[in-house]
């Protein structure tokens, strides 16, 4: 690992870390087994106004190439992942919500919230939320999809660190990592049950429940669900994601669960 990916990394760790307490602790419960941690992904949201090209610049600039894009209807959402230049590193996964595919409400709070920015705005992945939003704004997006309220409230920060679970030694598999969490008293998302997809599908995968952490927005602050610490194993050698299990995974931030 180069110097600069090494840099990028890190500085992707404590941003999330900055907002979920829960993944230093697994990180170091994690580590006193013994374990090294590797990640899977690492995970991005932005809105389709903005593109996901910025928010994947600092990692193409490093080497990551672009590979398949998915639609998750539900959602209403498009996403596309970059494989890493060395397999030990870990995969981006970026997503955007298409903001024309709401009603009209929601698109006029977003419209406001994205006419706050310069004109040539491109949002790194650290670069925090750039627009002021009130309790109202929030609660009408959260009404029509918990990603659009979780982009409103947070703006550009790491959604998700994923490890991979397959890298890990003193496991068997998803389910005792699961239950080791479960015993240390994380709260895992059971959306579609607590492992989503199959060996057949060449991807399982869990997530935690995101932490609630107070949020000031312009007019009060909220405790709201901020980021989930994600676990992947993967199986005869399958590099891509699967939408199905991608689409409950997003739940993990799900205010209204
Ligand atoms: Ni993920």
């Amino acid at each position: 690992m180069t110097a600069a990916i090494a840099q990028l990394l890190a500085h992707l760790w404590r941003d999330y870390t900055s907002l979920t307490p829960q993944a230093t602790r697994i990180h170091a419960l994690l580590g006193a087994r013994g374990e090294t941690v590797r990640n899977d992904h690492v995970a991005l949201r932005t809105f389709d106004v903005l593109g996901l090209a910025s928010l994947a610049a600092p990692f193409e600039a490093l080497g990551w190439q672009a590979r398949d894009r998915y639609r998750f209807a539900d959602k209403h959402l498009h996403a596309r992942y970059w494989q890493p230049p060395d397999p030990a590193l870990p995969k981006l996964f970026v997503s955007e919500l298409c903001v024309d595919e709401f009603p009209a409400d929601a698109r006029m709070r977003i419209a406001a919230l994205l006419a706050q920015l310069p004109a040539d705005f491109a949002p790194t992945p650290w670069a925090g939320r750039p627009w002021r939003v009130t309790r109202a704004d929030y609660e009408a997006l959260l009404e029509v999809s918990e990603y659009a309220a979780w982009m409103a409230a947070f703006g550009f920060h790491v959604n998700h660190f994923t490890v991979d679970a397959g890298a890990l030694t003193t496991f068997a598999g998803l389910p005792e990592l699961n239950a080791f969490l479960v015993a240390n008293g994380f709260v895992m998302n059971e959306a579609g049950g607590v492992i989503k997809g199959s060996p057949a599908e060449g991807l399982e995968q869990s997530a935690t429940r995101a932490d609630a952490i107070d949020v000031a927005l312009a007019d009060v602050t909220v405790r709201i669900p901020s980021v989930y610490y994600e676990f992947a194993r993967r199986y005869d050698g399958f590099e891509g994601f699967v939408p199905a299990s991608a689409d409950k995974i997003f739940e993990s931030t799900d205010a209204r669960r």
